[in-house]
């Protein structure tokens, strides 16, 4: 592999969305960020520097980070935030991943607008499991408020009450022609007749599983999360914040017009505000063979266009069937290393709600008082105010945090029917230490509490086999009988569905501190997280390498 540098300058930016001019925090000046391209086996060198007042730091959502935990990027679990006027050089090795990938601020609701493809080709010997598409495009979607996004949370937090909704979901960072005064802000994909073009398919939304369609074409979808999966056709993907999916589009070989809308809109089944807007796109032929002038592209009217249909917003019978098709390849040459045999079993909780709250604390719960909290097996996590991965590995753990995360609730529950109104929430900064090597099972169960809701669970620093998922409560005796060892998905993140459980497992051979949480940016924010320690091995490559020098302190 090569050594490829980036320069990521954090600076303020006007930019213009929905007729409304705000300053954003940028890199570089773009809004999304710029593309970071890299091969498997590639060194990735990138110097982040801070010019604005916000604090910052950049998660490289995804890569494993294997030896360089150093580099992943949480404030205040694997680093302290890069202060105004410093930098920090993130480095590391991409090792045996390929695929799409993002990046993006993790600290506060930052991501907002600091994010951006992170896209790893193969090795140059090295080709795709299927015929190489005519071209990639990458398709990221995000949310946009008109409002400052710090301020949003901020007033969500101290009022305890839901923060607002966006004001409009966005492609590439467009918000579409269904939106008032942005039309001439649309997304445009052009295409050619007759060719297969990837689509690198992110989804950079703070607080919304989304679904997508184009009209009158179906797509096969080819990788998530940067793991191939079995090819699947489908005409509509759903996907959650913190996932990427990759399909490969056939372009018509005669169209029988030359535009096709794209759109996009939540799956959303919790209680309170939501948006249902949708973003629109355009899939725009290349029209050069007929002998029609030019369209002036800028402003795309889709009024004489069809909007394809997407199913009911909370149609969570149709985010089972698709997410019951993937699975992993399992070839020869990758193969499903499925953990057997399991060393430590967790059952986690996962969902909203408290009460009553411990005394003293903010953690109220939704029924009786004014403060939501998220929880992790009853526990809030609480962040430090000094990293987790640099009081472990300096070995100053002075009560920063406790090694006593619960591998069950405190309290057990039936899920199901009525849901329980005490959870008896506590917030902590708790985290499991698993020796190095262990294989890790973690069934993951919505709780139900303010509605049945699905939370998008991402682990840092692995990817993970979704050995089983189902409805209703998880049941230790029958459900495990039905896992799939041979072909379950990998990824990184997963959809708890909602009201039911998923089930996954991983190989604890990364040494760290990793941060697992709901990628919905309100549940993170409320305390939906939790953080595992994983000790170093007996070998040289099984150690977490010491820190670089310019690592931010606190
Ligand atoms: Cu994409 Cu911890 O996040």
């Amino acid at each position: 592999g090569v050594t490829r540098h980036y320069k990521f300058d954090i600076r303020l930016k006007n930019v213009t969305r929905l007729c409304k001019t705000k300053t954003i925090v940028t890199v570089n000046g773009k809004f999304p960020g710029p593309r970071v391209v890299a091969r498997e086996g590639d060194r990735l060198v990138i110097k982040v520097v801070n010019h604005v007042s916000n604090n910052v730091s950049i998660h490289w959502h995804g890569i494993r980070q294997l030896q360089s935990g150093w580099a992943d990027g949480p404030a205040y679990v694997t680093q302290c935030p890069i202060q105004t006027g410093q930098s920090y050089v993130y480095n590391f090795t991409i090792t045996g991943q390929r695929g799409t990938l993002w990046w993006h601020a993790h600290i506060s609701w930052m991501r907002a607008t600091l994010y951006g493809p992170l896209i790893i080709y193969p090795q140059h010997n090295a080709s795709y499991p299927f015929a190489k598409p005519h071209k990639e495009v990458p398709i990221i979607f995000g949310e946009w408020w008109n409002a400052n996004t710090e301020a949003v949370i901020n007033q969500a937090l101290v009022t305890g009450a839901g923060p607002n909704v966006s004001d409009s979901y966005t492609i590439n960072g467009l918000p579409g022609p269904l939106y008032n005064c942005s039309a001439k802000d649309t997304f445009k994909l052009k295409v050619k007749p007759g060719k297969t073009y990837m689509l690198r398919i992110i989804n950079a939304a703070l607080n919304d599983d989304l679904f997508f369609r184009i009209a009158n074409h179906t797509m096969a979808v080819v990788e998530a999360d940067a793991l191939y999966v079995k090819p699947f056709e489908t005409d509509i993907i759903v996907i959650t914040p913190g996932q990427t999916t990759n399909v490969l589009l056939k372009t018509h070989h005669n169209p029988q017009q030359t535009t096709f809308v794209m759109v996009a809109r939540p799956y959303f089944t919790g209680q309170g505000t939501f948006d249902n807007s949708t973003i629109a796109g355009i899939l725009m032929y290349d029209d050069d063979h007929h002998n029609s002038p030019p369209s002036s592209s800028n402003n795309i009217s889709i009024k004489n266009l069809s909007i394809p249909t997407l199913p009911p917003i909370n149609s969570t019978s149709f985010v089972s069937n698709f997410t019951n098709k993937f699975r992993s390849l399992a070839s020869v040459k990758f193969p499903a290393n499925v953990p057997r045999n399991v060393d430590k079993h967790f059952f986690f909780t996962v969902g909203l709600g408290s009460n009553p709250c411990p005394k003293n604390q903010t953690c109220q719960g939704p029924t009786n008082s004014s403060k939501f909290a998220a929880s992790v097996n009853n526990v809030s996590m609480i962040l430090p105010n000094t990293a987790l991965l640099q009081s472990y590995f300096f070995k100053k753990s002075n009560g920063l945090y406790t090694s006593d995360f619960p591998s069950v609730p405190l309290v057990s529950f039936n899920y199901t029917g009525t849901p329980p109104n005490n959870t008896n929430v506590s917030n902590g900064t708790k985290v499991v230490v698993l020796p190095f090597n262990t294989s890790v099972e973690v069934v993951m169960q919505d709780t139900s509490i303010l509605g049945a809701e699905s939370h998008p669970l991402h682990l840092h620093g692995y990817n993970f086999y979704v050995v089983g998922q189902g409805f209703g409560n998880f049941d230790p005796k029958n459900d495990p009988a039905n896992y799939n060892l041979v072909d379950p998905v990998e990824r990184n993140t997963v959809g708890v569905p909602s009201g039911g459980w998923v089930a996954i497992r991983f190989l604890a051979d990364n040494p760290g501190v990793w941060l697992m949480h709901c990628h919905f940016d309100v549940h993170l924010s409320w305390g939906l997280r939790m953080a595992w320690i994983v000790l170093d091995g007996k070998l040289p490559n099984q150690k977490l390498l010491p820190p670089p020098a310019d690592l931010p302190m606190c």
